[in-house]
């Protein structure tokens, strides 16, 4: 069965990293993510395994799209009866390129496709009349809790259709008790940790952690915890595969929490995380407890301008305030401070996740690399730089 691993914006190579590191089949790779070739059990283990992407969707199929007849019909052609029975609940969501209206290669004109909410309703009327016709009766919408959750994307006029297998998104870990104010994604940090290149045997600082998710990630991934040992997947309650995938899901997750459980014996990991704030000091801290890291990261209260002498060899990675979400004044001189106090310390390298467009004139260090990524609606790019003499 074809599958994408949905890769969120400068991430694209993290994701086929780990689907290859996983040896999962690998069809393609383009600009949305990385395409697979999956039986269900490799499903399972792709679900309680990968930390970056963002989704994992089944293709179902595809087709034009111009206007709201043209999508109803291409979605007609997709039998849902075998995905959904009588009394499964659903919803669509849509995504992607709309169609701005134009003429046909016939000199038809045809009125486009310029909301997305309007897509997203005439895919569930062709899934509601063809199950209506199969199964004599409507199904039921639920867009708070649906069991099966189907995904349409747009692409120059062609539409794909997908059911979310795992729904809610990975970034949702379920091992996460206090956001903070401005959470990263974990798959973000995930995909942050893997571009700072940080070698488990180095130590391991963030003095801005907030509620602690770029050390959560990178402990879990030098640990071989797998990000989804504790959570559940919507391909477990489709009605066709639910037994199946539970199973199968249910297996993965205890294998993998029984290789947590023996990595966690002897965890010989130097990682830290601080924070100036004691709310994010506690919130990090609860986190920690929660996903049993305890004894593997030290959280701490201190001023990130007012780091400590042992820092010998330490690769530092850290999302600082950006202003937007966490109030404006002041973060520019912060910034500056940042690189006068982390000079001569002894760091290894220095990657900072920032959205602020003045963060190198301020930090006043050049960096020697940047990734432009996302951070839900944010752009922000990961600076890499090398402590100066
Ligand atoms: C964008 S948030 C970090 C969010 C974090 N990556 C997460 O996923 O929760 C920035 C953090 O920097 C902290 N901060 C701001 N100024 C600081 C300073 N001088 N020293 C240490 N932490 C500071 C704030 O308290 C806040 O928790």
């Amino acid at each position: 069965m074809h599958f994408l691993a949905l890769a969120a914006r400068g991430t694209l190579d993290a994701v086929a990293a780990e689907c290859r590191a996983l040896s999962l089949k690998i069809l393609r790779v383009d600009g949305d993510g990385v395409h697979l070739d999956l039986s269900w059990r490799e499903l399972a283990k792709a679900l309680v395994h990968l930390r970056v992407a963002q989704r994992l969707l089944l293709e179902l199929g595809s087709g034009p799209g111009d206007d709201g007849e043209t999508l109803y019909l291409s979605a007609r052609r997709i039998d849902w009866g075998e995905w959904l029975d009588a009394r499964s609940t659903f919803a669509v969501y849509a995504t992607g390129d709309t169609v701005p209206p134009g003429k046909r290669e016939n000199g038809r004109p045809f009125a486009g496709l310029t909301d997305l909410r309007f897509v997203g309703l005439r895919v569930k009327d062709a899934i509601a009349d063809d199950l209506t016709r199969r199964l004599g009766r409507r199904p039921d919408v639920d867009r708070r809790d649906p069991q099966v959750t189907v995904v349409v994307r747009g692409h120059q006029g062609r539409w794909t259709f997908y059911l979310d297998a795992s729904d809610p998104p990975l970034f949702q870990r379920g091992t996460r008790v206090s956001p903070g104010p401005a959470p990263l994604k974990e798959t973000l940090a995930a995909a942050c940790v893997d571009l700072s290149r940080w070698d488990p045997r180095q130590p391991l600082l963030d003095p801005m952690c907030g509620s602690g998710t770029l050390v959560l990630e990178a402990a879990s991934k030098a640990l071989g915890i797998a990000p989804g040992c504790t959570r559940t997947f919507a391909v477990e309650r489709w009605p066709q595969h639910d037994k199946t995938m539970t199973r199968w899901c249910g297996e993965e997750r205890a294998d993998a929490v029984a290789r947590a459980r023996k990595a966690l014996t002897a965890p010989t990991l130097r990682i830290r995380a601080s924070d100036v704030d004691p709310w994010s000091v506690q919130a990090t801290q609860r986190n920690v407890q929660e996903a049993g890291l305890g004894d593997v990261i030290q959280v701490e209260q201190a001023d990130a301008t007012r780091l400590g002498p042992q820092l010998q060899g330490t690769l530092l990675l850290t999302n600082p305030p950006y202003g937007e979400r966490l109030g404006g004044s002041g973060v520019t001189e912060l910034y500056q401070q940042l690189g006068q106090s982390w000079r001569g310390k002894g760091l290894e390298s220095v990657h900072v996740l920032s959205a602020h467009e003045q963060f190198v004139e301020s930090f006043g260090w050049t960096p020697l690399h940047g990734q432009r990524l996302t951070n839900g609606a944010i752009e922000v790019e990961l600076l890499s730089f090398a402590p100066p003499a």
